[in-house]
């Protein structure tokens, strides 16, 4: 049978998306003989009904290229949709599904991370045919060992951790970079530990402002003369909370700023902040994430050609399975504070901040 599949990206954006785009497409085409039908800035696409066809021609080019070629966006949630004239949210969800049907579609592939796969695991209790696919810098959805992204993320996290550290020595400073990753500690750790930072701060294990200054002065007695210290934006003061640059949105942001300002009250040393903020999830994805991407796009079709529906594709020990999307949105994949990476970086000498 000839189905016609939709395909959307939801939540914010992130290196690799279009290479799934891609590979989803190809594969529909040249192994179903499907219809691709690309839906426009998330589950508001099909509740407007933006949709344009997609064929070979026009994903041709886009493997290395950063963004959505879809669009996105983090509201537009069907379920708690804002009302047109400002006075709060209606459930639009009914609507989405009927616009589904009269679409003609068969399969509805959803690029996201966690929130909008909460989503899509809803619509498929509704009875709409989703195929997820984890996507976040954040690497913090259950089921999968890696999100495509994350690695990008990491990347040029790791790129901000080298070029803090030959400004920090020539100048002895001790420098904060602060990075995403929402309520996860894992940019933060993978980039701390592959740029050789000295203090890791992650919302995993919460610190003390008099432990990373006892760090830092024993650091002082041993010859160092600078310090690198890598700040999650969900990292938190021991019994204090997460810093947010907007409070109604609960957007995350600005710790490293409250880190600085709690250890200059104790340290005579010349401190400097770094936000390193979106860049993190623009630009070309690294080769690690096009090849992710590339194999959850097409195992992703597989899935939609197999009618194996409320199923995410995901990464198990190097191998693409398939998981139930309830099971990898029942919550968060963390950092375990005991765990091996975690293990390896107090091997290394590289404190957490809580005097471990
Ligand atoms: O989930 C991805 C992420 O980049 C988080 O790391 C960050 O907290 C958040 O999204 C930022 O969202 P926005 O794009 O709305 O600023």
């Amino acid at each position: 049978m000839n189905k016609r599949i939709g395909i959307l990206t939801g939540g914010g954006d992130c290196p690799g998306l279009n290479a799934v785009i891609r590979a989803a497409v190809k594969s529909a085409i040249l192994n179903y003989q499907f219809e691709v039908y690309g839906i426009q800035f998330g589950f508001d696409g099909l509740l407007h009904q933006k949709m344009v066809p997609l064929t070979l021609e026009s994903i041709r080019g886009i493997l290395p290229k950063g963004g959505t070629l879809l669009r996105t966006t983090n509201r537009g949630n069907p379920f708690k949709y804002p009302r047109d004239d400002g006075t709060g949210f209606e459930d639009r969800s009914a609507e989405f599904v009927e616009n589904f049907r009269n679409l003609g579609l068969d399969g509805l592939l959803v690029i996201g991370g966690d929130g909008t796969l909460k989503i899509a695991a809803a619509l498929g209790d509704m009875g709409v045919p989703v195929v997820g696919v984890p996507k976040t810098i954040d690497n913090d959805l259950l089921s999968t060992d890696f999100t495509f992204g994350f690695m990008t993320a990491v990347a040029t996290a790791t790129d901000a951790v080298d070029r803090l550290h030959t400004t920090a020595e020539s100048h002895n400073r001790v420098m904060i970079l602060e990075v995403m990753g929402r309520n996860s500690g894992w940019i933060a750790l993978y980039a701390g530990i592959a740029g050789g930072a000295d203090i890791i701060l992650i919302p995993e294990i919460d610190y003390d402002p008099a432990e990373i200054v006892k760090t830092i002065e024993e650091r002082r007695m041993q010859g160092s003369e600078f310090d690198i210290i890598v700040v999650a934006e969900g990292a938190r003061r021991r019994g204090g909370e997460e810093v947010y640059v907007h409070k109604e949105s609960k957007r995350l942001g600005g710790v490293a700023y409250q880190v600085a300002a709690d250890i200059q009250q104790k340290i005579d040393l010349e401190i400097r902040v770094t936000v390193l903020g979106h860049v993190q999830r623009g630009g070309s994805p690294i080769a690690f994430d096009r090849l992710l991407a590339t194999r959850y796009g097409k195992a992703a079709m597989d899935l939609v050609a197999r009618g194996e529906y409320g199923c995410m594709t995901a990464l198990h020990s190097g191998e693409i399975v398939a998981v139930p999307i309830h099971s990898a949105v029942s919550g968060l994949k963390l950092v375990d504070p005991s765990g091996e990476l975690v293990r390896t970086a107090l091997g290394l000498g590289i404190a957490f901040g809580d005097g471990k």
